[in-house]
């Protein structure tokens, strides 16, 4: 096939062909949204699930359909430990400015949006860049007091009231949430509380790894009352097959039903893989509909380029212990085996390795589906693992 239009994308959160099957997390967020506009006001939103899932995609998606009812959209990318901490700040200051100024161009708001740029730079001086880069006046600017909480809170009051008389309102979409830093987050938990409360049109809408619901409720009691929460999971069997049937269609091609099946049945349903088994029959048949032949043939190149890339992105992440527990959890041959187990084939107890468990779950490798189990974030990756020489 035409290489320059293979439609499929493997990639971190780069929008597919079709994006399929959420359409129950598209419809609750459209419903937000529109009672927002009549100043009937939900909670925030947070997505959970495994690495390649599609929680990114979806994410963005939600922002897009946000910006485009008069939403103010700022977006931010979370990141781990304490240089991640700083960049983060800093790139929230800075889009909020960004995004206001945006916003005030876009609905010919200046007046009543101007201030707020200039509230949101007082801020970015506390909050975002340090005191340090910057010497405040005699007078406290508004919402830089450097107290992270008061500070969040007036800023968001600010921008709430501001959008609320329009049906507008202020919308966070925060990616890989689990990262945040403790106390933004417990600040932004806090400021989003007192929203529900006072009616502002303010909304967190979260994404991130399966332990992201436990995070946040350990982050603040109220946490579990305070968002709709979604698992993205891997596609049903009919959602996987559209999100490849579709794009090749709109080409003006075809798969035979068992070419279709088998790619299907290959990828799980996980949406990465989709893409990459997508991408491979695209480019490997010599002709539409494609055939079982090219199907078995695209699932082999698939699962290399998987090898090359997807899996060995996390692999080469880890340091020499977490690698030696990552291979005993695979050795279980479990999906969720006790972290007992695990423990007992590294020749040791769960208390004698929970400091490599802990760093592999900061890292995004392992999680925790339930008390005292453990699984891989990323589907497949056992079985890379037991591919692995050195496994
Ligand atoms: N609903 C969907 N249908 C088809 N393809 C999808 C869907 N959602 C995402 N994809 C594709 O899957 C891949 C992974 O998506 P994305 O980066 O959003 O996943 P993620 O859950 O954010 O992963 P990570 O945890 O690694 O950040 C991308 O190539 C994207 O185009
Ligand atoms: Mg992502």
């Amino acid at each position: 096939m035409d290489l320059e239009l293979n439609p499929f994308k493997p990639g971190s959160g780069l929008r597919p062909p079709a994006l399929e099957g959420r359409d129950k997390q598209l419809a609750a967020f459209d419903l937000l949204v529109a009672r927002s506009k009549r100043r009937n006001y939900d909670r925030g939103m947070i997505l959970s699930g495994l690495r390649g899932v599609g929680k990114t995609t979806l994410l963005n998606t939600l922002a897009g359909h946000a910006d485009r009812h008069e939403w103010l959209t700022i977006g931010i990318e979370a990141r781990p430990n304490v240089s991640g901490t700083a960049a983060v700040r800093a790139k929230f200051s800075q889009e909020l400015t960004v995004g206001l100024r945006r916003y005030s161009r876009k609905h010919k708001l200046q007046q009543v949006v101007d201030p707020l740029i200039d509230l949101a730079r007082g801020f970015s001086l506390k909050v975002g860049l340090g005191p340090a880069t910057v010497k405040v006046g005699a007078a406290q600017p508004a919402a830089a007091s450097g107290d992270i909480d008061l500070d969040i809170e007036e800023l968001v009051e600010a921008i709430a009231g501001a959008l609320k008389p329009r049906g507008g309102a202020f919308g966070l979409f925060i990616d890989e949430m689990q990262d945040l830093d403790t106390d933004l987050l417990s600040a932004l938990l806090a400021v989003q509380h007192r929203a529900s409360q006072r009616e502002w049109p303010f909304f967190l809408i979260g994404a991130g790894l399966p332990n992201l619901p436990a995070t946040l409720a350990e982050n603040r009691s109220y946490a579990e009352r305070q968002f709709l929460y979604n698992t993205i999971g891997p596609l049903d069997r009919e959602a996987a097959a559209d999100a490849l049937r579709i794009p090749v269609r709109r080409h003006g091609g075809d798969f035979t039903e068992e070419a279709l099946a088998l790619l299907v049945t290959a990828s799980g349903g996980y949406p990465y893989f989709l893409q990459e088994y997508g991408k491979a029959i695209w480019t490997l048949a010599p002709d539409t509909p494609f055939q079982l032949e090219d199907a078995e043939l695209a699932v082999e190149v698939g699962r290399s380029h998987l090898d090359e890339g997807f899996f060995p992105s996390r692999w080469d992440r880890s340091t020499e212990r977490e690698r030696r527990y990552l291979v005993a959890i695979a050795a279980t041959g479990e999906d969720t085996p006790r972290s007992g187990k695990v423990a007992e084939l590294m020749g040791s107890t769960s208390s004698g390795v929970s400091d490599v468990r802990d760093s592999a779950i900061r890292k995004g490798l392992i999680w925790a589906p339930e008390h005292g189990r453990i699984a891989f974030t990323v589907p497949g990756m056992a079985d890379f693992i037991r591919r692995q020489p050195t496994a």
